[in-house]
């Protein structure tokens, strides 16, 4: 959908809370990853908490924030679900388009959300004490048995982040390619272009103060942080 025609119309997709969370979840997941490859743990550690804060602002915001970042509009039943996928192959633009996730993509936001949320809150658990001697900062507050479990919970759902990731982006690319519907436009730049048929669909989203969201962003980090500084003593 890269070229406008006439009979197309730009239309609001996502608010700018949505996706500010969306790209520093990339960067701040990027991070972790890498800076874990290279043992700059402390970097790695930051990176954590600002997945967590992320985490907990984007789930408030599914109950708080615009009608189509909302967890009641995009988890649907399992019948929608198959139907959606049953039609993915063939099915007709009017079919496929939706504003906001459509039901299957709904279910992997999900899914996505979890898993970065437990990396994050198994990491506040884990230790390293080969080489790096860190601990997460509520290593101190339970048993070793805990740590321990946290400390593989934290190695092994890792592997589950990079199945989702790389379905969640082959899954972007194969709209993009196949159906020719740039999805990914629409998570930077907020808009899409969709057959002006299609548009009313679009109009009744209703958007929530960007604002309140940056500032409840904002509130999650300083709880994080707060949190993790009064763990460390
Ligand atoms: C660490 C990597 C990534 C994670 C954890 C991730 C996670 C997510 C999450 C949680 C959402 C839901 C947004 C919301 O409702 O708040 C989402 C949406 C989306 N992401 Fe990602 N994402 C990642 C990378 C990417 C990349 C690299 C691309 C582009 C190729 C991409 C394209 C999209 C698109 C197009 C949507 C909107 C889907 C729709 O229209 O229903 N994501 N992603
Ligand atoms: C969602 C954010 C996070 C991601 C994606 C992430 C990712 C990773 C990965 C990939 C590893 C290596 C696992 C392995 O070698 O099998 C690791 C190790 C580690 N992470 Fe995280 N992590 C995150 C958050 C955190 C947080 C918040 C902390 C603590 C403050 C933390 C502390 C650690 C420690 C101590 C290790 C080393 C464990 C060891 O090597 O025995 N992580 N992390």
């Amino acid at each position: 959908m890269s070229t406008p025609s006439a009979d197309e119309k730009k239309v609001k997709l996502w608010d700018f809370p949505v996706r500010l969370f969306h790209w520093a979840l990339v960067i701040a997941i990027v991070t972790a990853w890498w800076t874990n490859r290279q043992v700059m743990i402390d970097i790695h550690a930051i990176a954590g908490y600002s997945v967590l804060a992320l985490v907990i602002f984007r789930i408030i915001w599914g109950f708080v924030g615009s009608s189509n970042a909302r967890f009641a509009d995009f988890l649907t039943g399992p019948k929608r679900v198959i139907n959606y996928v049953l039609k993915i192959p063939n099915g007709t633009m009017s079919e496929l388009t939706y504003a906001g996730h459509n039901p299957a993509g709904g279910w992997m936001v999900l899914v996505m959300i979890l898993l970065v949320g437990v990396q994050a809150v198994s990491g506040l658990f884990a230790s390293e004490d080969t080489f790096l001697f860190f601990d997460g900062p509520l290593v101190a507050y339970v048993s070793s048995d805990v740590a321990s479990i946290m400390n593989w919970i934290h190695h092994t759902n890792i592997n589950l982040i990079y199945a989702a990731v790389g379905l969640h982006v082959f899954a972007a690319l194969f709209y993009l390619v196949v159906k020719r519907e740039n999805l990914i436009r629409a998570i930077v730049i907020g808009t899409r272009r969709v057959p002006v048929e299609l548009a009313g669909r679009f109009a009744n989203i209703r958007f929530a103060s960007p604002v309140l969201g940056i500032v409840l962003l904002i509130i999650c980090a300083l709880v994080v942080w707060g949190g993790v500084t009064l763990a460390r003593g």
